[in-house]
């Protein structure tokens, strides 16, 4: 998407109602996290508005984060615990952080908006240098198809209502595996567009990237609750360790 600027996709605007509309999936994500933690310290990669750090802190972990927006870090900070929590505003490319973690996790597709693949394999590359001997690397995101669709080009009705319809706009270039893609939002108050690019790579790619790291895949699932990953499973829960 010409004139793309990441930092664009979760400004004021999106930050502002980023937590009006929660995944569901909080509890389950934050249950697993805790238990594989064991203890900590826990590094969040892209944390946002703390939609996950902010609840597993709360179990008594430390939760550290790593995030570029500082729209999404505001939202993070006026929550509560939200000021309790270090959070470093860069890109989480170069995870710049000091020390090592238990556990380290990208959640949410986000590993996606590192746009590519040089810069999703040095995100393993950085990582790697950040985890304890036993430390893990957890990576959740939607397997391309049955969540995303990667076609050509297609426009989506994403809500339909008396007073506006979302459109999903997208397109998806099968060499550079990008998908552009545009919320638009009409309504008698006007037009809203929402941009973001984002790399999409399968999990066997993410596996390759997570070896030249010096990392191995330890667990794969298809969910936050174990369930087995198999050809159906539209989003995959990875665990990569040394
Ligand atoms: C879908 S949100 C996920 C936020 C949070 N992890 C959650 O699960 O709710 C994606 C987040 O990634 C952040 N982000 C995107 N690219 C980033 C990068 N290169 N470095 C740090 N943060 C990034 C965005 O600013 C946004 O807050």
């Amino acid at each position: 998407m010409r004139d793309f600027d990441p930092l664009a996709s979760f400004g004021a605007d999106v930050a502002a109602t980023y937590d009006a509309h929660l995944r569901g999936d909080e509890a389950e994500t934050v249950a697993c996290l805790a238990q594989l933690a064991d203890g900590g310290p826990v590094l969040e990669l892209a944390i946002g508005t703390g939609r996950i750090g902010l609840p597993l802190a709360a179990q008594g972990l430390a939760v550290d984060g790593v995030e570029q927006s500082t729209a999404m870090i505001a939202r993070l900070r006026a929550k509560p615990g939200g000021e309790d929590l270090a959070v470093v505003c860069g890109d989480m490319a170069n995870v710049p952080v000091d020390g090592t973690y238990r556990l380290v996790y990208l959640v949410f597709n986000t590993i996606y908006n590192l746009l590519t693949q040089d810069e999703q394999v040095r995100c393993f590359q950085n990582v790697a240098q950040h985890l304890t001997d036993d430390g893990v690397f957890l990576v959740e995101a939607a397997v391309p198809g049955p969540l995303y669709r990667l076609d050509d080009s297609y426009v989506d009705a994403e809500s339909v209502r008396t007073d506006g319809v979302t459109l999903d706009v997208g397109r998806y270039d099968r060499a550079t595996q990008l998908l552009d893609e545009c919320h638009v939002s009409l309504s008698p108050g006007g037009i809203r567009v929402t941009p973001i690019v984002t790399r999409f790579v399968w999990p066997s790619e993410l596996d390759l990237m997570a070896r030249l790291a010096g990392l191995r895949l330890q667990h794969r699932w298809g969910g936050w609750q174990r369930e087995p990953f198999d050809s159906r499973s539209a989003r995959h829960v990875s665990v990569y360790g040394r």
